[in-house]
């Protein structure tokens, strides 16, 4: 039995899927019955909670021969911090898989994850996988680039910016690096390490085939979408002064001003790291994305004001 916590997720879904193709039997840790619909397909156990309760936890973990922790904010909320979730969340998770007897902890969690505390959430990310290296367990970490897919955040919320304006912001140069990755494949590739001790102890970064630079991406998007728009690079010092008027305004800005740091920093592996791990080539951010050219003008307003419609991403 395989336990998936954030199975309900963007990434946790496919993670579901991949393991059930597999002919895994799969238990998912959810919060609420409405959000289990998101594996209803999937013919899995439930186990109702939240990774900060320790008996749902250790219900969730009873009999469990491996763990994929996917639980995880990119957003901080009123009540739920990158050090809450992030980092107390996966040491809760791996404390209770430890006691469960679990033997593979799989832990996603993402390039650039550093000891920096400039970057909460890359620092967060960072000592959510020390708690992991440090808890005895026999552990896999994975550290993906951006991943898009059906539902992604950040190729929708470009897409509606990208959509529903004549010019786009685009932060600093634009030369700052991103390796778009398939969340399909991602899910994939996760299901594959969970009883192959191949993988034991190991971190692996996997981006997709392309280094591409956010103006490349925009310019994908564009294509995709087949529009003429110009782009407008505006220092990181101006598009925080934006976001913060947003935050002023809306309870979900399109971007946060964590979200626009990280902007700064390239977010790449090396760019044959999936083949050279799993022997699998990747598919590219062009000609994927599709999914898209469904976003109507409406819904790109919506995008830019923070409200990705339910349609295009359902959490
Ligand atoms: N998406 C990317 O591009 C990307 C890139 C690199 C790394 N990652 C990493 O990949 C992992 C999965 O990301 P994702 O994009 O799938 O995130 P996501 O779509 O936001 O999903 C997060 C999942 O965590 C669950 N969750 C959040 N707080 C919880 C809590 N307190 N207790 C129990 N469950 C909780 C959510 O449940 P509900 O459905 O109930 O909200 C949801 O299932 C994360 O570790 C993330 O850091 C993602």
């Amino acid at each position: 039995m395989i336990l998936v916590t954030g199975a309900t997720g963007f990434l946790g879904r496919h993670v579901v899927k991949a393991l059930r193709t597999r002919g895994k039997e799969v238990r998912c840790l959810v919060r609420t019955a409405a959000r289990a619909r998101a594996v209803a397909d999937y013919q899995v156990e439930l186990a109702y909670g939240d990774v900060l309760d320790p008996s749902a936890l250790n219900k969730a973990m009873s009999g469990v021969d491996a763990v994929v922790h996917l639980v995880a904010i990119i957003r901080e909320k009123r009540n739920q911090s990158f050090d809450l979730i992030n980092r107390h969340g996966t040491e809760m998770a791996a404390r209770a898989a430890k006691e469960a007897g679990v033997n593979r902890f799989v832990h996603v969690s993402a390039i650039g994850a550093q000891d920096n505390p400039d970057y909460p959430y890359l620092y967060s990310k960072w000592q959510g996988e020390q708690a992991v290296i440090n808890s005895g367990l026999n552990y896999t970490i994975f550290r993906p680039s951006i991943q898009f897919g059906d539902g992604d955040e950040f190729i929708n919320t470009l897409a509606g910016l990208v959509s529903a304006f004549p010019m786009i912001p685009v932060v600093g140069s634009g030369k700052v690096r991103l390796q778009p990755i398939s969340v399909e494949e991602v899910g994939a590739m996760v299901s594959l390490v969970v009883d192959n001790p191949h993988f034991g102890g190991r971190i692996i970064e996997i981006g997709g085939p392309d280094h591409l630079t956010y103006d490349e991406i925009v310019d994908i998007i564009r294509t995709t979408l087949n529009v003429r728009r110009f782009k407008v690079h505006m220092p990181l010092s101006i598009m925080k002064r934006l976001i913060r008027i947003m935050e002023a305004v809306t309870p979900n800005p399109p971007a946060t001003t964590s979200q626009l740091e990280m902007l700064a920093l390239d977010n790449i592996t090396d760019m044959d790291s999936v083949e050279k791990t799993f022997k699998m080539k990747p598919r590219h951010l062009e000609g994927n994305i599709g999914y898209i050219c469904s976003i109507s003008r409406l819904e790109a307003l919506k995008i830019t004001l923070g409200f990705i419609p339910k349609r295009i991403r359902d959490h």
